[in-house]
């Protein structure tokens, strides 16, 4: 089995603290090793505890010193020592186009189509590690017969965030057939699909063969299936053409061939301050707080600070985030929003 870390994302939800130029998944939160270790750098530590993994990480261009910093950083502590392999997107195209270039180039280098390849976004929280590895070898089992494996949360509230997945009765007692995969549903549907109760929320990880994957991208994604008729040179030079379009909408909500294992172990996506807020230790009035801060009949509020001492009165379910150059200020529940604060901040520079 190989690994592709999808490490090219932007994470546009955690702004202030996660940038254009500085994305989530090289940030090093609390969570992770006491701040020690990034979420990036987390995820290497997990998936290396897969014996002589081969990992393949894909990112863009503009953040290749990050991977590259962060993996000379963390490889003294990995366990097993595992072969790591950089692909520089020249553009962000989302996760199908990534997906495709880092195959295509293991193909290239003479992969097996039978090889099985575990994807693993790099910006998520999941524990114990040693737990997950299971999850690993026996989604590996799974799509080893042709199935493209994905990794079922239980659903907690409606939240459009994520791709839901419809399951039927299970194949056998370990996993379940994929009746439907519906892509950040809206509200309404999201909230129908927590009533139904067979849904699950998928986890952004999937297992596949190459082969598997390589006819799905054909069967339903012609364009981006043409990336295995060329060579890897002309691919990459023409990357930036390529349609920008995520994995769960160019094959999962097409494909027949997904299978679910349900995750059954924690995990947390840290898709916005609230996330963050929940899994961050709490002091006596129930607020999390990172870095120095003074708190007076404040609760449950989350406070990030940076630099500067940060001291509050009398706030209550607010979010404040003090880095360098940008503070923000925002009531706990509105923080989905902060992406359009992303959005009009790049669309006037
Ligand atoms: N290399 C590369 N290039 N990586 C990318 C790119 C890209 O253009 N875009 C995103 N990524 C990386 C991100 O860094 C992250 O690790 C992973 O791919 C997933 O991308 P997100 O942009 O975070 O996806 P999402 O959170 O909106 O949705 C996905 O994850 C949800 C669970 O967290 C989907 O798979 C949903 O169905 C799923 O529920
Ligand atoms: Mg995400």
């Amino acid at each position: 089995m190989k690994f592709l870390v999808l490490a090219g994302g932007s994470g546009t939800r955690l702004w202030p603290l996660s940038r254009k130029n500085f994305p989530k998944q090289f940030l090093k939160l609390p969570t992770e090793n006491n701040g020690c270790e990034s979420f990036f750098q987390k995820t290497l530590k997990r998936l290396s505890l897969y014996k002589d993994a081969e990992i393949f990480i894909i990112t863009n261009e503009k953040h290749k010193f990050y991977v590259v910093n962060q993996i000379e950083e963390i490889s003294k502590k990995l366990k097993n020592k595992p072969a790591f392999e950089i692909i520089l997107e020249p553009a962000s195209k989302n996760t199908a186009p990534a997906i495709a270039l880092t195959l295509k180039y293991a193909i290239q280098k003479g992969i097996s189509p039978e090889e099985v390849f575990f994807v693993s976004p790099s910006d998520h929280i999941v524990k114990p590690d040693e737990e997950f590895v299971g999850y690993i070898k026996d989604s590996e089992e799974i799509a080893k017969r042709g199935y493209i494996v994905t990794f079922g949360i239980k659903p907690a509230r409606a939240e459009t965030g994520y791709g839901y997945i419809k399951v039927k009765m299970p194949e056998t007692e370990t996993f379940y057939r994929v009746e439907k995969f519906v892509e950040k549903p809206d509200i309404d549907t999201a909230k129908k699909y927590i009533e139904d109760g067979n849904y699950f929320w998928n986890s952004g990880m999937f297992a596949f063969r190459v082969d598997t994957i390589v006819e799905e991208f054909k069967k339903h994604s012609p364009e981006l299936g043409k990336i295995f008729e060329k060579p890897y040179d002309e691919v990459l030079n023409n990357f930036e053409t390529l349609p920008d379009i995520s994995i769960d909408y160019a094959i999962m909500e097409k494909t027949d061939r997904a299978a679910l294992l349900p995750l059954n172990i924690f995990w947390s996506d840290i898709g916005s301050w609230e996330s963050l807020y929940e899994i961050l230790e709490k002091d006596s009035a129930d607020n999390a707080v990172i870095g120095d801060s003074l708190n007076i009949q404040t609760e449950r509020s989350l406070i990030v600070g940076n630099k500067r001492f940060i001291a509050t009165l009398g706030l209550k379910d607010t979010v404040v985030v003090e880095t360098e150059d940008a503070l923000l200020i925002a009531k706990k529940g509105e923080c989905q929003k902060v992406k359009e604060i992303v959005k009009i901040l790049s669309e006037k520079a």
